[in-house]
């Protein structure tokens, strides 16, 4: 459907992909899977596929191994069976005339030893997440991780590619490697919690290096412009800064190069310091948002802007140049149409309707059933 009144409801090309509208659905994790096995099913299938009309799908964060989940129920992608579940959602997107990229991450210090066999975590440097945890065995004080040694670098690389290989066999159209929200990459990135003095950590240079070595990796498997990179510049979800962020991120919009596209998570709404140390950051600078420092750095396809973009601000970054594509979560979580809600102007569901507020989390966020998750009358206006 194009409707030349909204910039966003316009198409795009996105390389040899034609995009029918700039939506794109932003990932988000919703445990639907069977813990222990990790393998999408019929619900996944019935919700990704309800979603085929947006722009492409980024599916939930997918660990690239065993020992790199951080979400007990999350579809992952790292053995063969979960190609057979991931296959039956792609091919469903597929028959309704939709696309989707698997978004693929190392949990890094996020991962919990209970949730992983009793197994070691890892992550730049040994510092633990102030904070606690969901895991089986209830609410727990999040561990202290091991400094990821040489060998753990060349490992997470390698499940990296293979995870790539996984998401080609199940016919995914690309992938994005999740650099955002304080997992491995993130913790890697930010100077809070990267104190390495080997080649990882120290400058901005050496803290890009790991996500700069995953991109090679998995540009042996997808071509450069089928592969993209979530980046939260201001997030402080999972007790994550950095002492420098326009400069840190400037460097790595540059450095990941060529890709097919690079997504900027502005805001999570569920995270309140990090709206907090933004106004604080940008209050003394030229500019208010990192939308103009970005954008020009970037040498790839598409820049997609995320968090918090109504249809106004969607439109509004799109014709001033500012952004090329706008992903949405919250919206898509509780609207499977949205293109063609923006179209006709239809009243739309959104959390703040849910009668239930006690139920948002662990039954609509992340319970077991359809309730919340392909029922979506929960938060109808
Ligand atoms: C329930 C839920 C689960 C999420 N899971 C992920 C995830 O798996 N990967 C990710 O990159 N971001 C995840 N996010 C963050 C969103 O993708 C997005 O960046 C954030 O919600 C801001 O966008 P919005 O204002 O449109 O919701 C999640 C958000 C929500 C609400």
């Amino acid at each position: 459907m194009v409707d030349q009144t909204h910039p966003v409801l316009t198409s795009f090309k996105l390389g040899d992909l034609e995009l029918p509208n700039r939506l794109v659905v932003a990932a988000m994790t919703r445990c639907r899977a069977d813990p222990a096995a990790g393998i999408p099913n019929d619900l996944h299938v019935e919700y990704y596929s309800a979603r085929a009309s947006a722009g492409f799908i980024l599916t939930e964060c997918a660990s690239v191994s065993q020992e790199s989940n951080a979400f007990p129920g999350a579809a992952n992608l790292y053995n063969d069976e979960q190609v057979v579940g991931w296959k039956r959602v792609v091919d469903a997107v597929h028959a309704k005339g939709g696309r989707i990229f698997a978004q693929i991450y190392h949990g890094g210090r996020a991962v919990h030893p209970d949730m992983i066999g009793g197994g070691v975590t890892y992550s730049s440097s040994a510092i633990a997440i102030n904070g606690t945890v969901h895991t089986q065995n209830g609410r727990v004080p999040h561990a202290v991780p091991k400094e990821a040694s040489a060998e753990d670098i060349k490992k997470v690389l390698n499940d990296f590619k293979r995870s790539a290989e996984l998401a080609k066999q199940a016919g995914f159209d690309g992938i994005e490697i999740h650099g955002a929200n304080g997992y491995l990459v993130d913790e890697f990135l930010r100077d809070s919690v990267n104190k390495r003095t080997d080649d990882y950590g120290g400058s901005i240079e050496n803290r890009a290096r790991l996500l700069v070595e995953i991109l090679e990796q998995v540009k042996t498997v997808y071509p450069a412009d089928r592969v993209g990179v979530k980046l939260s510049p201001f997030s402080s979800y999972n007790d994550i800064q950095d002492s420098d962020p326009i400069a840190l991120y400037t460097h790595v919009v540059h450095a990941i190069g060529s890709i097919g596209f690079v997504e900027i998570s502005e805001l999570f709404s569920f995270d309140a310091t990090n709206a907090e140390l933004q106004s604080k950051f940008f209050a003394n600078l030229e500019h208010q948002s990192i939308r103009p420092y970005l954008k020009p750095r970037f040498q790839g396809l598409a820049f997609i802007s995320n968090g918090g973009y109504d249809l106004q601000k969607s439109n509004d970054v799109i014709s001033s140049g500012e952004s090329d594509l706008v992903s949405y979560a919250q919206l898509y979580l509780t609207n499977n149409d949205l293109p063609e809600k923006f179209a006709a102007g239809t009243p739309l569901n959104g959390l703040h309707n849910v009668k239930e507020m006690s139920k948002l989390w662990s039954v609509y966020f992340y319970g077991s059933t359809g309730e919340g998750y392909t029922d979506l009358s929960v938060y109808e206006p």
